[in-house]
């Protein structure tokens, strides 16, 4: 599966989460084609840590680190602004987040599992489209999760607490990244830049069960230790999207073990993907001057 010797030299990669789990082993499998990659998280001694582990496994000493808040609209607006001083941006990965997090609101005033899960990446991804059309060809990959497909979208409620279990969260949230990037996809046509998504079905040994509480978690772990795929797999996936040749002109899937998989039906919805974009830039808080949109209204940017 997903063998490719495509090298990405001279190109850069920016992974979230990539201080363990799936997103350390995407880091190492790109830094080994010979990008320079950028990982993001919150806590800055496990990113020195995995810096230090990717540089160490690989021998490519191009690996930074930022730290990166996705439940923070701020946090995410410090990396964006950062990573944006780089020359090119030429692989996005949005892989970041979390499952089982507390029901309340953030100090954004959203939904912590759907900011942390989906707000977030939509964020960052908005304040590096610019930069990543400009180093067109250009790739974003979005991780999602199984349970995208039994989520729901009511614009009126996906920021409501007291109303989802934590399954129904994570699944929204994972839905609206399915959504999100099919609009991507709409709005990305002749660009040159792509974006899919990659469902990891459920993985072996990474922190993600971390916050279910007791039994639930043990019984999680017993399952997924079953039937998970190894991280390194995974990572392997990440790098194959991200760079085997036949994969340029692909844009609007989803993945699953390397292969295309179906996307959960209501991606063909061109009204729901359109709303949940502009919905997402409202809550977001998108300012005029990162509007690149409205100002491209009068200079096209793409397309
Ligand atoms: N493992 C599975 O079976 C499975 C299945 C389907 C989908 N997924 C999804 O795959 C992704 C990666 O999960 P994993 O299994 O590799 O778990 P993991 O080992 O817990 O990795 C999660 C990564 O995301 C970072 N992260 C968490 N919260 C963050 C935040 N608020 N802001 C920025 N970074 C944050 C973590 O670092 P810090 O905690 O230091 O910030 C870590 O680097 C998640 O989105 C998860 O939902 C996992």
């Amino acid at each position: 599966m997903c063998d490719t010797d495509a090298r990405l030299d001279g190109k850069v990669a920016v992974v979230t989460g990539g201080s363990s789990g799936m997103g350390l082993e995407a880091a190492k499998n790109l830094a080994n084609r010979g990008a320079k990659v950028i990982i993001g998280s919150r806590n800055e001694t496990k990113l020195r840590n995995a810096r230090d582990e990717i540089i160490t496994a690989t021998g490519n000493q191009n690996v930074a680190y930022k730290v990166l808040d996705l439940g923070s609209l701020k946090s995410v607006r410090t990396f964006a602004n950062e990573v944006n001083m780089e020359t090119t941006i030429d692989v996005l990965v949005n892989n970041a987040g979390a499952v089982a997090l507390p029901d309340r609101l953030t100090a954004d005033d959203l939904n912590l599992t759907m900011q942390v899960n989906f707000f977030g990446a939509f964020l960052l991804t908005f304040l590096l489209l610019p930069k990543l059309r400009a180093s067109a060809p250009s790739r974003i990959i979005n991780g999602v999760a199984a349970t995208m497909y039994v989520g729901h979208i009511d614009f009126d409620h996906w920021n409501d607490i007291g109303r989802y279990n934590f399954v129904s969260s994570l699944a929204n949230s994972k839905l609206a990244v399915s959504l999100f990037n099919a609009e991507l996809d709409r709005r990305l046509q002749n660009t040159c830049v792509t974006a899919n998504t990659y469902d990891p079905f459920v993985v072996r040994d990474t922190n993600v069960l971390t916050n279910i509480p007791g039994v639930v978690q043990d019984v999680s772990r017993f399952f997924i230790n079953v039937i998970g795929q190894r991280k390194e797999e995974v990572g392997k996936q990440i790098g194959y999207l991200a760079s085997a040749p036949e994969m340029e002109k692909v844009s609007g899937k989803n993945y699953k073990f390397c292969h295309e998989f179906f996307n959960p039906w209501c991606v063909n919805n061109k009204e729901l993907t359109k709303r949940l974009w502009e919905e997402s830039k409202k809550a977001v808080k998108i300012s005029k001057e990162e509007d690149w949109e409205a100002r491209s209204v009068q200079v096209p940017l793409f397309g």
